[in-house]
């Protein structure tokens, strides 16, 4: 466990993060000194380190102090998915996870699901060729969403589908597109595990 460090935050009790609360993280104006501690942990491959407020929510840490803004801000309640990322692997709602709760995890945001020679992952081609995003708002969460269901169940059907991605809204409609290319890509990923097989 690393020493405690000392920092300065305000932090408003009972109340939504909004965006203008990463005002409380710069320099000036900060009401309140209370202790902690150095949080790790690792984005998109990358070893980072978090010395603010433990509570402050990992979505803020993403887009403000990271600047991984392909993650969206839509409720801030759980209840949209707009926010969604990984962590080990799972997909998580990054706005109601606190910084002190992403500490020593590995944390993927949708920067972070490309190839290493910039090849998009199949889940986005699928999303290219089946033309999905309308305005686009709520696709990183849906992406995210759709990636981490395809790891545990590789031949979804519908249902399977609409159950999975029934917390990522879309005010856009686009959910018959967002079925659509997650089947697209599963069948793409079977297609390629396939070949990996033989290629063996
Ligand atoms: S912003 Fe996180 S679920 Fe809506
Ligand atoms: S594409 Fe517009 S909210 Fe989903």
């Amino acid at each position: 466990m690393l020493a405690p460090k000392h920092f300065q935050i305000s932090r408003p009790a009972n109340r939504i993060w909004k965006s203008e609360d990463r005002l409380a993280f710069e320099p000036d104006g900060r009401p309140e000194e209370v202790e902690g501690e150095l949080i790790r942990l690792k984005v998109n491959g990358q070893e980072r380190t978090f010395d603010g407020d433990p509570e402050m929510p990992l979505l803020w840490y993403l887009r403000d102090v990271a600047g991984l803004t392909g993650t969206k801000f839509g409720c801030g309640k759980g209840l949209c998915g707009s926010c969604t990322v990984h962590k080990n692997g799972e997909a998580i709602r990054s706005c109601e996870t606190t910084m002190q709760a992403a500490a020593s995890t590995e944390i993927i945001t949708i920067e972070g699901i490309s190839a290493s020679n910039g090849a998009l992952h199949p889940v986005q081609k699928a999303w290219m060729e089946i033309r999905v995003p309308q305005c686009g708002y709520c696709q990183t969460g849906q992406i995210m969403q759709a990636i981490a269901m395809l790891k545990t169940n590789k031949a979804p059907s519908d249902q399977d589908i609409d159950v999975a991605m029934s917390g990522n809204l879309c005010r856009c409609g686009t959910y018959m597109r967002i079925r659509a290319a997650i089947h697209e890509a599963a069948k793409n990923l079977s297609a390629a595990n396939q070949s990996e097989k033989e290629r063996a």
